[in-house]
């Protein structure tokens, strides 16, 4: 089976077509981060407006790159959400008309769902029969989750932030180094050369139960905005020179406490419930340091450690496309009388 994919829900417009769910036979992604890099972060109304100029370029070029005919496509599937409204609605609409115009199922998918399918992508990828059940990390722009994996399908959310995202703790942090967004990468490129103990910021402790939790297990849960705020302080309080002396030192010291607070709690879930493998997924999961933290822990958990191949980490519709060929998703005349979701659950 056949499947373009769409995806729209934040500032990446893309289109890409998978056969099987699996082979991935073009991806298309045009990434909008210079229109939204003076404003230091997405702008909802750029991005919806530059979904509607691009996108037609980005689906035409996703077929033709796939060496397929367009009566060759077998269903349309797009992310209905979670995302922002504005941007979801740019790519639901454009798979609706082109489902109906080409006369092939619409699928819905959901976002998070995809970016956990994407570790599956590519003919060497694992087989999901051969990882499950496994443990998700979810880390993105938008979204910090841990999630339990029993099927495709299947979800249990174990633990998520309260406050940020550990891809927005990496931007707000980069906005106050003055480094520029998305600052996930320069933070990233810089800790290499600096010192990760050099200053010790507070690395999201435990928290208290309390109604933000939802009544998940507080030592699963995570939360970024205390860390933002010591590094605030720690500048008032200790400027950076001119030359940018001691830059490295902080960026390596500020990445650490987020991927420590994250390898925290993956230790803890891996020791909670028996998995075969700790997949790590979304944008931030591009992180070098993240990378190799997660390699111990799943080491010393004796599991799989599952990472996705970097073309597919960050948002891309060749995760959407993928999900719906393996038969995920809301498809049919559900998907055509639904709106999206820019909440849309995982469970
Ligand atoms: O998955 P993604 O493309 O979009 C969302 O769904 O949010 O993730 C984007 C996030 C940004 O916050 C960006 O700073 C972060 O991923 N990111 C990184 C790295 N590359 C991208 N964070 C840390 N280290 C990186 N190498
Ligand atoms: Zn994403």
């Amino acid at each position: 089976m056949n499947v373009l994919g769409i995806e729209t829900s934040c500032d990446e417009t893309a289109a890409a077509v998978v056969a099987d769910g699996r082979a991935v036979l073009s991806n298309s992604i045009f990434s909008q981060v210079a229109l939204h890099g003076p404003y230091g972060g997405v702008v909802p109304e750029i991005a919806s407006r530059s979904h509607v100029q691009t996108l037609p370029r980005m689906i035409d070029e996703a077929v033709t790159t796939s060496g397929l005919d367009w009566n060759a496509i077998d269903c349309v599937a797009a992310t209905f959400g979670p995302g922002l409204s504005s941007s979801l609605l740019i790519g639901v609409s454009a798979a609706r008309g082109m489902a109906q115009c080409l006369n092939r199922p619409l699928i819905a998918i959901n976002h998070i769902e995809a970016h956990i399918y994407s570790i599956f992508l590519d003919d060497d990828a694992p087989q999901p029969a051969d990882v499950l059940p496994f443990l998700a990390l979810v880390v993105s722009g938008g979204h910090t989750m841990l999630v339990r994996v029993e099927g495709l399908g299947q979800y249990q959310i174990l633990g998520r932030t309260i406050d940020d995202a550990a891809g927005e703790a990496f931007d707000k942090g980069a906005n106050l180094l003055q480094l520029g967004y998305p600052g996930g990468p320069v933070v990233d490129r810089l800790a290499r050369d600096g010192d990760r103990d050099a200053i010790a910021f507070p690395r999201g402790g435990q928290l208290k139960v309390g109604p933000l939790l939802g009544g998940m297990d507080p030592a699963l849960c995570f939360s970024f905005s205390g860390l933002k705020t010591a590094l605030l302080y720690y500048l008032r309080d200790n400027p950076l020179p001119e030359g940018g002396e001691g830059l490295a030192d902080v960026a390596a010291s500020y990445q650490e406490a987020i991927i420590e607070a994250l390898a925290a709690r993956c230790e803890t879930a891996l020791k909670q419930g028996e998995v075969r493998a700790l997949a790590v997924v979304g944008g931030v999961s591009l992180n070098s340091r993240l990378r190799a933290r997660l390699a111990e822990v799943a080491a010393e958990a004796d599991v799989r450690l599952l990472l996705s191949k970097p073309a597919y980490c960050a948002d891309n519709a060749a995760m959407i496309a993928g999900l719906a060929g393996a038969g995920q998703g809301i498809r049919g005349n559900a998907a055509l009388g639904m709106d999206v979701n820019p909440n849309m659950r995982l469970d």
